[in-house]
């Protein structure tokens, strides 16, 4: 499609290959580095539904899903139709000064799936939902205090990183925000002693933690909801990433018939398009923010209820529906994590596998034989985590897969399908996990040189920390 003087894929053609060279001199150079040290500047170029293609046109099946949002894939034609529709019809858009139809819609559309809950409040990304969460929070209980669970992943904005429990990230950024404490994911004694101070407005977290795919015990979400009410305090579940079917259910909670105070949405909402965000919760929550007429626009932001968004949304939902992919996620999901499961008896490395759905973890650990235990120590001790890297590497390279690591200095890889890849797919999968796993464990091997290597780089660069991957949220 050309414009003017504007012509976007001749523009992306021309340029692709400068791609390196305008991050680097315009936008961020150490993640260059990152992803030629680790090999994955393959150049992609096109993407369609589960798959990537890259310059030379060879296909990757994507297990990252640009961290959550693809989860009906890429470029899914209704979602691009429902696009080209909202250009072609010249809505208003944005008025302002009016309210919008289809937020309306999918505001009834989402509640539909929450019935215990009442209102929606839109954004335009996960942290401005953690933002409003908080806000309305203290707002609605009058009470100065937030709670989060160690190992927590919340987003970046002062805010959400003040509920961020990773030190990567908040190193160099304090003082955040006054008023919020971590309390150990799935200790419900914890819980209950801050709680009984009657000062928390809000204990807001991931019912499946993201870093780490940490799970919960399975009396921890609904008792933890119940002391929530029991000393006052509104119950949050963060879904930016588990929600929209992701864990095989609408949302993550459901797994644990667990009804929280607000619900939080983003990611896959608009299929990974526009970006988008919503809070669902209970209308005296909302009624207490949105209070008076001269406060009817107390909290809020310009882009958010955007008709693209919104119509993104639409279409998302009727493809989760129509293409049954919660469903899909449910199957697909326990048939990856019983084979996933069978390789941990055959492999030392191999410690646990855990998760629901298509949001599975992968935790590798030190070996007991002391072959293995020599070269595992010699590579954690260059830099902790970077032997995940000797999985996702050769996944990448040899199996045209792309995954990532679940955390700094994490142990667990994580993977985020989207969520309608097919049999076929499982078995690429399957294969590729269990041939790089397998290979991890012979050594001398080629899986071991390449540590050698990621080692000498570190070393050579004198910056280990900052060679290794990105984590995932
Ligand atoms: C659970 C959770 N909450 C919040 C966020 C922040 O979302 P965003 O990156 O859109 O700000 C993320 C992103 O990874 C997330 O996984």
């Amino acid at each position: 499609m050309t414009g003017g003087n504007l012509d976007i894929p001749a523009t992306f053609a021309a340029r692709e290959s400068e791609r390196d060279i305008l991050h680097t001199r315009y936008l961020n150079e150490q993640l260059v580095r990152v992803l030629r040290t680790i090999g994955f500047d393959v150049g992609f170029k096109r993407g369609q539904g589960q798959y990537l293609y890259d310059r030379n046109d060879e296909r990757y099946l994507d297990l990252l899903s640009g961290f959550g949002v693809f989860a009906i894939g890429r470029n899914h034609p209704t979602v691009r139709e429902a696009l080209r529709s909202v250009l072609d019809s010249e809505l208003p858009n944005l008025v302002q000064m009016d309210v919008s139809v289809l937020a309306g819609v999918l505001s009834e559309r989402l509640l539909g799936y929450l019935p215990y809950l009442d209102k929606a409040f839109f954004a335009n990304s996960g942290t401005e939902c953690v933002e409003a969460a908080i806000k309305f929070a203290r707002g609605a209980t009058g009470r100065p205090g937030i709670l989060y669970a160690g190992h927590s992943y919340h987003g970046l904005t002062y805010g959400s990183l003040s509920l961020t429990d990773d030190k990567n990230f908040r190193g160099g950024f304090e003082p955040l925000l006054p008023g919020c404490k971590a309390v150990p994911f799935n200790d419900l004694a914890a819980l209950e002693r801050e709680l009984s101070s009657r000062q928390v407005a809000a204990f807001i977290v991931e019912p499946i933690q993201g870093k780490g795919v940490n799970m919960p015990t399975d009396d921890f979400l609904p008792e933890a909801a119940a002391l929530c009410r029991r000393y006052g305090t509104l119950f949050v579940a963060d879904e930016i990433q588990t929600g929209l079917g992701r864990t095989g259910r609408f949302t993550a909670v459901e797994h644990w018939n667990v009804e929280p105070d607000m619900v939080l949405l983003s990611k896959s909402l608009s299929g990974g398009h526009v970006p988008v965000g919503a809070l669902l919760t209970r209308k005296w929550i909302f009624d207490k923010i949105f209070d008076r007429m001269d406060r009817a626009v107390v909290h809020g932001s310009t882009f958010a209820k955007n008709d693209l968004a919104m119509a993104a949304a639409l279409a998302t939902l009727e493809v989760l529906k129509s293409e049954r992919l919660i469903e899909r996620a449910d199957a697909l999901g326990t048939r990856l994590m019983t084979n996933f499961s069978s390789l941990i008896p055959r492999h030392e490395l191999l410690k646990d596998v855990r998760g629901k759905g298509m949001m599975i973890g992968l935790e590798f650990g030190a070996p007991k034989s002391l072959a293995l235990k020599a070269s595992w120590n010699v590579l954690e001790t260059a830099s902790e985590g970077l032997f995940c890297q000797l999985i996702t590497i050769p996944l990448f390279k040899d199996h045209k897969i792309l995954t990532q690591v679940a955390g700094h200095a994490s142990h667990t890889i994580k993977i985020l399908p989207p969520l309608m890849i097919t049999e076929a797919d499982c078995k690429w999968i399957e294969d590729s996990f269990s041939a790089v796993i397998a290979g991890a464990h012979r050594v001398p091997g080629a899986v071991w040189s390449l540590g050698k290597t990621l080692i000498d780089n570190a070393v050579r660069t004198r910056a280990p920390a900052r060679e290794k991957a990105p984590a995932q949220a």
